[in-house]
């Protein structure tokens, strides 16, 4: 072996043990909780091939702790970029099998690499998250690696989609980056989130936890709302984020990939005509009005298991990636509360910032009531989402199908926030409120005279507040054909170093 030979041997075994991290054993410790390596988990969610690594040979500085007698090629995280479905995308994977991926400096600045490299071309970032959070060796170096990942997820909002899967057990600062980000998705059983675990919780309020009860995939999914999806397993969580990645555009300047159909633009589907019952009080399933309007029937649902009174999510039409909202007639009768205003204003502003247009299905009796709701401050949490659609410019269709009473109907992307094009179907009753609550406070009007008056669409349509009544068979001609129309819409906010949105 010459020199040179020599040489390159040596870059080949070097990058043998960065590759094993913090070692045989715990990799097979890693394993033994269901759980992959780093690396193996981004083989698993790039093109195969397309992973270049950065900072391999990149090593902790602390000498805190006999640290100084530790060193591992790479530190705790794997940098670099690849593609997923040919799209280019950054990201960086925590490794557990060193110090419980908790973050050192250097951590934090190859992070910080690959979120700048990924805002200067325009790609997503994505992390996945398996960390012990600051590394405690480091004292306040690893918090200012922290400091430094958060101001950059600050930096790249509205500007490149960023996403995070959590992957294992994540505390400290470890959950606040992937709070910063736009999505955010945990894996049932093997990861939890928590600012602090159960024994320090113990000791500061008494309360007994487990891991699972106090962060765990379900809490976040459903209570929380921390977590838009949450995953069976690892293979899942991946094949989840591939989906979602699908509908995106790589930046804010891009619309998000078209998505060839064969399913014909101007299918009608007979049974919307009688999807709405004839009794006002009874749901319906509104699932199955998106699944018909939307191509192939494929609904790509956010915060499934939150806030089930209103849905949101991505799918296609005509080929064009839309972000869809529609209350949920069968959930509190669709009502608009605190963590639906909330999860709705979350999407749609996603949608707005990253050029989605919006499809709006509308059916809602109005917003929750009651002190709970009250002193949970349903004004400032419905302020949220009247805010996002008044200030979203993305294209904007609304379609009525029953129920739009009072505040829900002006929240709900009616004409007068900038919806662009708004339908009623004829079952649609736009008014101030139901007939029941008028009636009881109009001394001698009947229901029926108000249900004539108000409980129909042709109040809004002679005024001009929609566009047509349609008929339901025809919606998503009738949505797609807006959309196509609304391709070229130009519309700007006013200058202003920011807004002052309720938050
Ligand atoms: C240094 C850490 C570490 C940390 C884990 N390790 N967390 N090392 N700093 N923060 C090391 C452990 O010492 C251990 O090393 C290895 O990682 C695996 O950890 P285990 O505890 O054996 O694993 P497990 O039982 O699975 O428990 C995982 C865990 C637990 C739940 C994450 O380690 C834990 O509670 N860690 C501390 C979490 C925490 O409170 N972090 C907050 C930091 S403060 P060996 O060598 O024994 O294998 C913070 C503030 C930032 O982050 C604020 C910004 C806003």
């Amino acid at each position: 072996m010459n020199i040179q030979e020599e040489k390159i041997q040596a870059l080949v075994e070097r990058r043998a043990g960065a590759k094993l991290g913090g070692g045989q054993k715990r990799i097979d410790a890693q394993h033994a909780k269901n759980k992959l390596t780093a690396r193996e988990r981004l083989v698993r969610l790039l093109d195969e091939g397309s992973f270049e690594e950065f900072d391999m040979f990149v090593r902790h500085r602390c000498t805190n702790f006999g640290m100084d007698a530790v060193h591992t090629d790479g530190d705790g995280v794997v940098t670099g970029q690849g593609t997923i479905d040919g799209r280019l995308v950054f990201v960086f994977a925590q490794d557990f099998t060193v110090n419980g991926g908790s973050l050192s400096k250097t951590m934090s600045e190859k992070i910080c690499k690959v979120m700048d490299m990924a805002v200067k071309v325009g790609a997503p970032v994505i992390g996945l998250n398996d960390s012990g959070g600051a590394r405690i060796q480091e004292g306040i170096d690893s918090l200012a690696g922290y400091g430094d990942i958060f101001e950059r997820n600050i930096l790249a909002s509205g500007v490149i989609p960023q996403i995070s899967l959590i992957m294992g057990p994540c505390a400290g600062g470890a959950v606040y980056s992937p709070a910063l980000t736009d999505f955010t998705l945990m894996v049932k059983d093997t990861s939890y989130m928590f600012l602090t675990g159960p024994a320090v919780v113990k000791s500061v309020t008494g309360e007994e936890v487990t891991q699972e009860e106090l962060g765990g995939a379900g809490v976040h999914s459903s209570k929380s709302g921390v977590a838009h999806f949450s995953a069976e397993s690892e293979d899942d969580a991946i094949a989840q984020i591939k989906k979602l990645l699908s509908f995106l555009p790589q930046n804010n300047m891009e619309t998000a990939p078209l998505r060839p159909t064969n399913d014909p633009v101007g299918r009608m589907d007979d049974a919307l005509n009688s999807i709405v019952p004839d009794n006002p009080n009874k749901a319906y399933d509104m699932y199955g009005v998106i699944r018909s309007v939307v191509d192939d029937g494929e609904f790509f649902e956010v915060h499934k298991n939150f806030a089930k009174n209103i849905i949101v999510g991505f799918a296609h039409m005509g080929g064009r990636s839309v972000g869809v909202v529609a209350n949920q007639p069968g959930v509190l009768a669709g009502v608009l509360d605190i963590n639906a205003s909330r999860k709705g204003a979350r999407f749609v502003r996603f949608c707005d910032a990253f050029n989605i247009p919006l499809l709006t299905l509308v059916d809602v009796p109005g917003f929750l009531c009651g002190t709970q709701q009250e002193y949970g401050a349903i004004i400032t949490n419905g302020a949220k989402l009247l805010y996002a659609y008044g200030e979203a410019t993305v294209p904007k269709v609304t379609v009525t199908l029953r129920k739009s009473y009072g505040g829900a109907h002006i929240v709900m992307s009616c004409k007068q926030l900038r919806g662009d094009i708004n339908y009623a179907w004829p079952s649609a009753e736009i008014a101030v409120m139901g007939a029941k609550g008028a009636v009881g406070v109009l001394k001698g009007v009947t229901e029926e005279e108000y249900n004539d008056l108000f409980c129909n669409p042709y109040q809004a349509a002679e005024k001009g507040y929609i566009e047509d009544v349609i008929e339901p068979r025809n919606t998503r001609f009738r949505a797609i054909r807006a959309f196509e129309v609304l391709a070229g819409k130009r519309q700007e906010l006013p200058a202003k170093k920011h807004d002052n949105m309720p938050l």
